[in-house]
């Protein structure tokens, strides 16, 4: 028995959005000094909305497919909502994570951001920097 839900063991075999986007208007790379693992999102952004979400990752299963499915989720999205995504979300359409694993959908949920502050940034779009500020 697994202890991977079917959803997990799908997004890791087959993960969904792998690569790199060339002009990509948003970047995030973010690691866990712990276990070691790296993730790093592009996004494509036109008016507002995620256009294209493609990732890499150095990492865990686990991590390959939060990364998965949290570019799923976002890619059509508003900026804004991809904002809000949180690793809880990406745990539950996940359909759960071990305890131990749940790390991996944080950094999930920071990759996103770190892209979406990129894309900010880049663009000269003021934000609110307590929406990065805080991690979970
Ligand atoms: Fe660290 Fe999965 S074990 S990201």
């Amino acid at each position: 028995m697994s202890v991977y839900s079917e959803t997990v063991m799908d997004h890791f075999r087959n993960p969904r959005n792998v690569g790199e986007i060339a002009d990509a208007d948003g970047v995030g790379e973010v690691g866990n000094a712990k276990c070691g693992d790296i993730m790093k999102i592009y996004l494509k952004i036109e008016d507002g909305i995620i256009k294209d979400a493609k990732f890499n990752t150095f990492g865990c299963g686990s991590a390959i497919a939060s990364s998965s499915m949290a570019t799923e989720m976002i890619k059509g999205k508003p900026v804004e909502e991809a904002l809000e995504l949180t690793n809880k979300a990406v745990v539950e359409a996940l359909d759960g994570l071990p305890v131990q694993k749940i790390h991996c959908s944080v950094l999930a949920e920071e990759a996103v951001k770190a892209a979406l502050k990129d894309y900010y940034d880049k663009n000269g779009i003021a934000y609110d920097a307590a929406i990065f500020g805080e991690k979970a």
